[in-house]
């Protein structure tokens, strides 16, 4: 189906949906690759709140964690969060501990559709390999860490409105899995 011929009921949200679509998930889940090819699926814009918040920061995510601390970093997130969402509609690709501050979470669930992109311990850990820009991972068992982070987050991603597996599939089968969800969301829940 193509982006703009969806069928419309009476009462539903107009598609693509006037909320913006939120990518949650741990580090590696592919937030912001998937995030990108569903932005130019459904032809809206995508923004990464990592980059707002280096941005705004003017410093990488690493140096935003040396200089301030996490605690610090996630006043930032829900700050750049709450402007983006204030924004028009969009994309938005999250860090992995957004969804877990309960203030954030909250801001998502009311003003977002929020999607959990769900990956095993061997996919996340192979595609957080590529890069070192992770300080959370930046310890002696990166792996052990994210067996950790998985116990520890994966009851909450699943309060999500809508959960996709990333696996080794092709991009475009999970942004198409992403595209199905959000039609039979919008058919459960439509607009009031
Ligand atoms: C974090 C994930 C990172 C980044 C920061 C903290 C986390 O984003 O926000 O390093 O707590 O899981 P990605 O999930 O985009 O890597």
């Amino acid at each position: 189906m193509e982006p703009n011929d969806a069928p419309q009921s009476a009462n539903a949200e107009p598609w693509p949906p006037a909320r913006t679509i939120a990518l949650v998930g741990l580090m590696g889940a592919g937030k912001t690759t998937v995030g990108r090819r569903l932005a130019e699926r459904l032809d809206v814009p995508f923004t990464d709140a990592d980059d707002e918040i280096a941005a705004a920061a003017g410093r990488t995510i690493t140096e935003i964690f040396e200089e301030f601390g996490e605690a610090q970093f996630r006043d930032g997130e829900r700050r750049v969060i709450e402007r983006l969402l204030d924004g028009p509609p969009g994309v938005l690709a999250t860090g992995g501990g957004a969804f877990m501050d309960p203030r954030t979470r909250a801001l998502l669930k009311e003003r977002a559709i929020s999607v959990w992109l769900r990956a095993d311990l061997e996919v996340l850990m192979r595609r957080v390999s590529r890069r070192d820009t992770r300080p959370l991972l930046r310890v002696a068992d990166p792996r052990a860490r994210m067996r950790a982070l998985m116990a520890e987050r994966h009851p909450v991603y699943a309060e999500a409105d809508i959960v996709v597996d990333s696996g080794d599939g092709p991009k475009a089968d999970t942004v198409e899995a992403i595209v199905q969800a959000i039609q039979t969301l919008k058919r459960a829940r439509p607009a009031p």
